[in-house]
């Protein structure tokens, strides 16, 4: 077969903030860079992104206090050096942004407005609008074009060119024909976002599979803290579209069926703008124990109408825009239906401050790179802040990006050309998929997985439920090896796309389950009924999570590492 081959100085695999921030740094510094992404980079989903982006910059903040904010809401699973990194270099990320053209909201002196999110001890997520992440994304990608970086839009990446410990490339296909494609590289960046998709309610666009955590897995790399899923608080009832928590920054109150303002009693101090783990089981409890509403008493109501309606329309328009589009509900005239949404991850590929992929928790592999949501570098621990992820999208994207240019400048890489036989297994498991012609359809077994992941491994966790979805897993994990694909077409292939991608799905949901079953306490966004305590003396440590040959996975844990903030009990 046909293989086109490039050659480029570095691949990023992910058009989002943190993909293109790199890009951004590494065409600037005249390193020859390819972005490769399944979608548009403008679709990319950072685009989603709405409520806002954190950086200490109000009068009475400060690093050291949004530092704390983390750790504290990270349960204490952050890595102190990563989070006094990210945070302290949040100011500088913020004005980087804006010279380079993101228009962000104004308060009444003409400074960057700043308003607050949950688990802050201060105002401090810079917006625009809510539409904040799709102001940046349009931003950063205009200058890396400018800059002159190359786009292969709709091209899929398949696996990693992986060999004596280094990535050098990866191979995929062109999705508008199924050509096959090679691009080695000196440096391979993962760029590629998270897999809400797993869930069955999820704020995340149909793109996000979680392709490349299987990628990677399934050569025998180690995925870390997989077990800690976040679930947003407040998703549209019925699709989980994200109503962003900026509409509880703005002052939206959340209320039960009985007219009760339930968070007095779950966080009497923070009330709505608690950390977020605490806010959804809080709803989810409230659902489970019959206090829910609408149709099937599965969601809770926030309440926007005692604003003034200025504040709706000039601050969330876009949130009441998509409340009328899905629910017929406006927020200016009504309470509308939200409920947790699975929303982000927490692990992914275990990265060093500086990005590099790592190989085991003390060792990295060559010319391989990652940022954003797909990496666990671990700034978010157990549990992300709102408006933290776009931060460390745009940092730690750019920061690659740094680390790269200074790591081809130090000589570091070298550039292996793949030869044709390189894309071998790729080309085998593409043309097993494509001509596949078994009994079980890939639409009904996504939705398996998706119904069995957030009914067994999702807010609420319990022994019991998550052995039963290993099996489930297990069970999906065979019959995909029985599918059957009905376009056998070259074109725009969708069908074969989302098998492929429903392979990832199943094979990295394995690794969120067996974290989960294997951490038995309760720490973060992993709540376990059994065990509803945080338990410091054993689980104060990174799961590393790696795939052996006979196909089960096997667990070590890895010191977080501390600083400044000992951990203590958490409360809002
Ligand atoms: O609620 C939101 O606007 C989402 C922000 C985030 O996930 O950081």
């Amino acid at each position: 077969m046909d293989v086109q081959i490039h050659n480029y100085d570095v691949v990023i695999v992910g058009a989002g903030l943190a993909g293109l921030a790199a890009a951004k740094e590494l065409t600037t510094a005249g390193k020859k860079t390819a972005v490769i992404t399944k979608l548009h980079p403008l679709r990319s989903h950072s685009g989603a992104a709405q409520g806002g982006i954190n950086a200490a910059l109000g009068a009475d903040d400060s690093t050291e206090l949004h530092e704390f904010d983390t750790v504290k809401g990270s349960d204490y699973l952050a890595d102190q050096d990563c989070v006094e990194f990210m945070c302290s270099r949040a100011p500088q990320t913020i004005r980087w942004a804006e010279k380079m053209g993101a228009v962000f909201s104004r308060d009444e002196k003409g400074d960057i407005a700043i308003r607050p999110f949950g688990g802050q001890s201060k105002p401090r997520a810079c917006y625009a609008k809510d539409r904040t992440g799709l102001t940046l994304l349009q931003t950063v990608y205009e200058q890396a074009h400018r800059a002159g970086v190359e786009v292969f839009d709709e091209y899929y990446v398949a696996d990693i060119l992986y060999k004596d410990g280094k990535v050098s490339g990866v191979s995929g296909y062109n999705i508008k024909d199924s050509k096959p494609v090679i691009f080695n590289a000196k440096a391979t960046m993962f760029a590629t976002g998270g897999y809400g998709r797993a869930y069955k309610i999820n704020s995340n666009a149909h793109a996000n599979t979680g392709d490349a955590l299987s990628i990677v897995a399934r050569h025998g790399l180690p995925l870390e803290d997989m077990e800690f899923v976040q679930f947003h608080p407040s998703g549209l009832g019925g699709s989980g579209v994200l109503i962003s928590e900026a509409a509880r920054g703005e002052g939206g109150r959340l209320f039960n069926s009985e007219g009760e303002r339930f968070m007095t009693k779950y966080a009497p101090n923070a009330m709505e703008l608690a950390s977020r783990d605490v806010v959804s089981r809080a709803i989810t409890q409230e659902i489970l124990e019959g206090r829910g509403v609408g149709e099937n008493k599965d969601s809770v109501h926030i309440d926007l109408t005692h604003l003034d309606p200025n504040i709706i329309m000039t601050k969330l328009p876009e949130l009441r825009e998509l409340a009328i589009t899905f629910l017929g509900q406006d927020m200016l005239k009504e309470p509308i239906e939200i409920a947790a949404t699975a929303h982000y991850s927490m692990g992914g590929i275990p990265v060093d401050r500086d990005c590099h992929v790592k190989k085991s928790p003390t060792e990295l592999v060559d010319g391989f790179y990652a940022a954003g949501e797909c990496s666990c570098v671990s700034v978010h621990g157990a549990n992300r802040l709102g408006a933290n992820s776009v931060l460390e999208a745009l940092l730690f994207g750019r920061h690659a990006g740094e680390t790269i240019v200074k790591d081809l400048d130090d000589g570091k890489l070298s550039l292996r050309k793949a030869t044709i036989a390189d894309a071998d297994k790729m080309l085998k498991e593409f043309k097993r998929v494509k001509t596949s012609n078994g009994k079980e359809r890939v639409p009904a077994l996504r939705e398996e997985l998706q119904n069995s992941m957030t009914e067994n491994a999702g807010v609420f966790r319990v022994e019991e439920t998550l052995l039963k979805q290993r099996d489930i897993l297990n069970d999906i994990l065979a019959r995909f090896d029985n599918i059957r694909i009905d376009d056998k077409s070259n074109l725009f292939n969708t069908d074969l796309q989302e098998a492929i991608e429903l392979g990832h799905m199943i094979e990295f949901s394995r690794f969120i389950v067996e974290g989960a079953i294997a951490r038995k306490e309760s720490r973060g966004a992993h709540y376990r009924e059994d065990y509803p305590t945080r338990d410091d003396e054993n689980f104060m440590q990174h799961t590393y999570l790696t795939l052996k040959e006979d196909n089960s996975i096997a667990i070590e844990y890895a010191p977080v590492v501390q600083g400044k903030f000992e951990p203590i009990e958490r409360t809002y």
